[in-house]
């Protein structure tokens, strides 16, 4: 089982697009069965892979929230609560996909567990407990290193960085960098490696695009993978139905992008 976490402190950079594309992509076309989790309070990935409907059956027992042991007064403490009862299976009818949803209330995570000691392990404890079988768990991130993506670090073996190669990125990856070095100082076990970063939204006519991308590149500062993903309307199509691109518009520019991009990342594992 490898677990990448998506994080980047910037948001709309395509974290949450990256993650629905590239778990959908690894379900579908290359056969591995994929746990999607939700720690966005936002619920974007969520809600591409199943309905509100779905989601507001769910929401009051049985999401991340429920998983971290937040203090929601009817739902149980992480201890007693099961993971798996979190977990939807084939969600959006996508075989070989299960997703943990989110809930909006894991915006307060930090101050729920705030007293708690191993409150970035709860998570891990979580899938110790459990004996999860998945080839890959992808997680999507809120914009920021607080309680729940130190949570997502704790069981990550890899981060992938989104990176829209406009303002200069040099300026938000050092911090990001240096800030996930200091937590696998203070935080035990912790054996997360950056695989790299990936370039999303790129318009290649842009001059500014091309120069951020060829500092970025020979900086060093992070690995970059070779493919890019374009600003591409494809994306846009498949946001406004709920679904993920490469179910829904499986021959558009953006999903063969995506499909490179996986082939990259499964190579570099
Ligand atoms: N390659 C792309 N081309 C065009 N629009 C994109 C692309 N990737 C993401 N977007 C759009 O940009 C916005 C932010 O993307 P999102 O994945 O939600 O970013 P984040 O999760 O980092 O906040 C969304 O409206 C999304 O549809
Ligand atoms: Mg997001």
């Amino acid at each position: 089982m490898k677990t990448i976490s998506f994080i980047n402190m910037k948001g709309g950079v395509g974290k949450t697009t990256s993650v629905v594309e590239v778990a959908t992509i690894l379900a579908t076309r290359h056969n591995k069965k994929v746990l999607v989790i939700d720690l966005d309070p936002q619920t974007n990935a969520t809600l591409s892979f199943i309905t509100l409907e779905e989601w507001e059956k769910v929401k009051d027992t049985a999401t991340i929230a429920d998983v971290l042991g937040m203090n929601r007064g009817a739902s149980s403490r992480d201890d007693e609560f099961d993971i798996k009862n979190a977990i939807i299976k084939n969600a959006g009818n996508i075989k070989n996909l299960d997703l943990i949803p989110s809930h909006l209330e894991l915006t307060f995570l930090d101050l729920d567990i705030a007293s708690r000691t191993a409150r970035e392990s709860v998570l891990k404890n979580q899938f110790e407990k459990s004996n999860l079988d998945y080839d890959f768990v992808i997680i999507d991130c809120p914009p920021n290193l607080t309680l729940a993506p130190q949570n997502a670090l704790m069981i990550s073996d890899y981060i992938i960085v989104p990176v829209v190669p406009e303002m200069f990125p040099a300026i938000g990856l050092p911090l990001l960098i240096n800030r996930v070095k200091k937590l696998k100082r203070d935080l035990r076990d912790c054996k997360v490696e950056f695989l790299g970063a990936v370039f999303t939204k790129v318009d290649v006519r842009y001059s500014v695009h091309n120069q951020q991308m060829n500092a970025l590149r020979q900086n060093g500062l992070i690995p970059c993978f070779t493919t890019i993903i374009k600003q591409l309307a494809g994306i846009n199509k498949a946001v406004a139905e709920n679904k993920p691109a490469t179910i829904k518009f499986p021959n558009e520019q953006v999903v063969e992008a995506y499909s490179n991009f996986v082939k990259e990342m499964l190579n570099k594992i």
